[in-house]
């Protein structure tokens, strides 16, 4: 392997000890900052995530809540909790595991959440704050999270062409803004599944991020000599004979694309954890605001 290792797990070691300092301050002002989970269903993967997140900040300081609805929930009932939620003062931040079940328009679920609580960044306000880089904007935790670690392990972006595999809300959109605002000033190619070659594009990135959850999407002929990589896939698929019978594993054959890259993000041990330390983030930053008592919307 030629590619250096960019080592989530312990940049968001760096990013959650900060936060506990902030949580550590905020608690001396008697302020314990809180964040509200909904799970909706039994989906596996959602249940993981969702449980991480809680345990994740609760290792932080802060104070979880976490509410589990039937999968045939009914939008009054969600909207009741939603509206409970917006209104406690205990509760900064509110997190909504997507995906939802069909009958609910995730649209509607999303705007439904105060904007100065959307731990997510995925409410319109949030969405359209962070497309005009202004500051006041949540940014979704996977793409700041891909920020956070393009900062700290000083990839310059400046004019680089950052070629973006997907195009998802919660990952490539919000993560084409950043990148092209002042400031990183990268040159932003996005692709998806209706391009007809993705590899005419990702072998001109010199920066390749990849979030779409097929593996082996990524070999090696489609990445430039040099690249820098960040998978963002993550598929659990069953591994017999592997100690938990399963592996988790991303969109990028590793081994081969380490052999050309000059630095990639594992999986598991990369972007996600830094998913993780920038919710924390995130909700810490909505406790200090709501301290300050800065005006929100609603
Ligand atoms: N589903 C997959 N990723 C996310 C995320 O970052 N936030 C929420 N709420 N749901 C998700």
């Amino acid at each position: 392997m030629a590619a250096r290792l960019i080592d989530g797990t312990a940049h968001a070691r760096a990013v959650r000890q900060e936060v506990a300092e902030r949580v550590a301050r905020l608690a001396e002002g008697g302020t314990r900052p809180g964040l509200a989970t909904i799970l909706i269903g039994d989906d596996p993967a959602s249940r993981v995530y969702v449980a991480s997140k809680v345990r994740a900040c609760e290792q932080a300081g802060m104070v979880s809540r976490s509410f589990t609805l039937a999968d045939d929930v009914s939008r009054e009932e969600l909207y009741g909790l939603i509206d409970g939620l917006n209104a406690d003062p205990d509760v900064h931040g509110i997190l909504v595991q997507l995906p939802l079940p069909r009958h609910l328009d995730y649209k509607a679920v999303l705007n439904r959440l105060r904007p100065s609580k959307d731990v997510d960044g995925f409410h319109p306000l949030n969405a359209g704050r962070a497309f005009v880089a202004d500051p006041r904007a949540i940014v979704p935790a996977t793409p700041g999270g891909i920020m956070e670690l393009i900062r700290r392990e000083e990839i310059p972006t400046r004019g680089r062409h950052v070629v973006i595999v997907g195009r998802s809300l919660i990952v490539s959109k919000p993560l084409a803004s950043l990148l092209m605002a002042p400031g990183p000033d990268a040159s932003v190619t996005l692709v998806h599944r209706h391009t007809p070659d993705i590899s005419i594009f990702t072998r001109l990135a010199d920066i390749l991020v990849v979030a779409v959850g097929k593996p082996g999407l990524i070999t090696r002929e489609m990445v430039k000599p040099g690249a820098v990589v960040f998978d963002v896939g993550v598929t659990r698929r069953d591994a017999p004979g592997s100690e938990k019978g399963y592996e988790v594993v991303g969109d990028v054959d590793f081994e081969e694309v380490a052999e050309v890259a000059a630095a990639i993000t594992p999986v598991p041990g990369g972007v996600g954890p830094m998913t993780i330390a920038m919710l924390l983030h995130n909700t810490v930053t909505a406790a200090e605001r709501a301290l300050r008592g800065e005006r929100q919307p609603r």
